[in-house]
């Protein structure tokens, strides 16, 4: 998508549609509707906002054709509620613009403050507003979207704009790549593909892409992601990503989950909760997604993705409840339920992170339990840490973002819950606190490394749009990860 800026007003505007910001209150709402008339003519608005309870609400929308004096075709107002972050305005502006102009070609918007915030803010919702997953679709007509915007009331250029909507789209492109990867179905995207994927980004942004097959996997030792991949025809893939710059300032690796499907092995899953584990792999996408923005933003940090991947599945020589396996950190580790993989493929990873890469924080993103909806529900992920520092930096980060994430604690009490009476860890605790039993299981391979572990099973895969998330793969956690990274000094 083509964004650029105009110094001329919305009315004079040859797009085909405008998005305009409309408060909700009754003052302001009226006011805000009156401005519009004063160019479309009295009477042109008002009476169909009222038949269409058009009120102003937070991302409701209501599409009038333009009348009067206005110059384009189509006005899309955009309720913004009594939002004052000028930030999520403008995300919201382009975002409601982005998914609304599917016929329009060209369209544009006009911010209530213009500055470096709002443009970034404003073309990070227009690029992933326009996201559509569109691969298998043969009808490519029905999937077009917007192919340019204009930014209208704004200084013609100004190097902080122009570089502020190279920013928005640097991190939307990424949250969209991140949100290809999920939405790809599972016998497309295995492992194999999957390191073929981020070598292939990699190569186009002048990264390091190292991908280890099977045979390198054993000779590491990592046998607890080895387990996992038992049950299936297909090899499991470690996939290491580098953006290193010139004097950078920490080193922070990311690891994700990438389990491309999770049957749940021979503890297998029912139809119901099996047809959407393509999505199983979501923390590995935005791992990816955040080492490529962190890159094409050329951030002074030096950011690691490292993945583990396999299937789950029940193939003849599939893991066993029971079996007992020796991790790469050297602990003996019971199996008890199959299903719970992901933490499996994650502690070999996670040690081997944090022994040759001695990061200054390391963050993982994970998939990892249903018991994290039940706590959180749907559309909100859990945060957890020992450091307090890192846990509200984070949770800036997301606010500012508009990702929704909770600390829960790392809660020592139940820590016994992972005792066996057979080997030195059992992985899998009671039901009560399954989110935090897995955290626990996790922390158990990470040392005095600063860590954080982000359980992302909610919000990664959706089945209906919600705020920032459209249905399907969402992308979430990269704009927040990115943000995180700007940030550090
Ligand atoms: N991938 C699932 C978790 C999941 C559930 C992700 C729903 C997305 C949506 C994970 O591997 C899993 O199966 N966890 C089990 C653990 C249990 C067996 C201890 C779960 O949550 O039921
Ligand atoms: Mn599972
Ligand atoms: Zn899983």
């Amino acid at each position: 998508m083509k964004i650029s800026l105009s110094e001329g007003t919305w009315d004079r505007s040859t797009a085909d549609i405008v998005a305009l910001a409309v408060p909700s209150g009754k003052t302001k709402l009226n006011r805000a509707l009156g401005r519009i008339e004063g160019v479309t003519g009295k009477g042109s608005i008002k009476p169909l906002a009222t038949d269409e309870r058009f009120v102003g609400k937070v991302a409701q929308t209501l599409k009038v054709a333009a009348a009067g004096k206005a110059k384009p075709r189509w006005l899309l107002l955009v309720g913004v509620g009594d939002e004052q972050d000028a930030g999520k305005i403008a995300w919201s502006l382009g975002h409601s613009l982005a998914s609304a102009a599917r016929a329009q070609k060209s369209a544009a918007l006009e911010l209530p403050v213009v500055n470096v915030e709002t443009v970034r803010a404003a073309t990070q919702g227009l690029v992933a507003g326009a996201y559509r997953y569109t691969e298998y679709k043969s009808d490519k007509e029905a999937a077009a979207t917007l192919s340019s915007a204009v930014i209208v009331g704004a200084p013609k250029s100004g190097p902080g704009l122009t570089a502020a909507i190279r920013a928005g789209k640097a991190v939307a492109e990424s949250v969209n790549f991140a949100r290809d990867l999920v939405n790809r179905p599972p016998n497309d995207l295995n492992p194999v593909t999957l390191a073929r994927a981020a070598s292939s980004e990699s190569r186009k942004l002048g990264l390091s892409c190292r991908v280890w097959n099977k045979a390198r996997i054993e000779k590491e030792g990592m046998n607890l992601l080895l387990a996992v991949n038992k049950g299936s025809a297909i090899e499991p893939r470690v996939i290491h990503v580098v953006y290193k710059p010139a004097r950078p300032k920490k080193k922070v690796v990311f690891v994700g989950k990438g389990l491309t499907f999770d049957a749940g092995g021979l503890c297998i899953k029912p139809a119901a909760s099996m047809v959407d584990m393509k999505c199983d792999m979501a923390g590995a996408a935005t791992t990816l997604g955040i080492v490529f923005a962190a890159a094409r933003l050329k951030l002074p940090v030096e950011v690691h993705a490292v993945i583990g991947s396999t299937e789950n599945m029940t193939g003849a020589k599939a893991y066993r409840p029971g079996d007992v396996y020796k991790s790469l950190d050297g602990k003996t580790v019971e199996v008890i339920n199959t299903d719970a993989e992901g933490r499996l493929v994650l502690a070999d990873v996670l040690t081997w992170a944090v022994r040759k890469l001695k990061p200054d924080y390391m963050i993982d993103h994970a998939t990892l339990t249903g018991a994290c909806l039940v706590a959180l529900g749907p559309w909100r992920a859990a945060l957890y840490t020992d450091d307090d520092k890192l846990a509200s930096k984070y949770l800036d980060a997301s606010e500012g973002e508009g990702e929704s994430f909770w600390r829960l604690p790392l809660d020592s009490d139940l820590r016994a819950m992972l005792k066996s009476s057979i080997a030195d860890l059992k992985h899998v605790g009671d039901r009560y606190g399954g989110s935090i039993t897995a955290a626990l299981f996790l922390k158990e391979f990470v040392g005095d490394t600063t860590w954080m572990h982000l359980d992302i099973a909610g919000p990664a895969f959706v089945d209906r749009p919600h705020g920032r998330l459209p249905k399907g793969g969402t992308g979430f956690g990269v704009a927040t990860g990115v943000r995180f990274l700007e940030g550090i000094r």
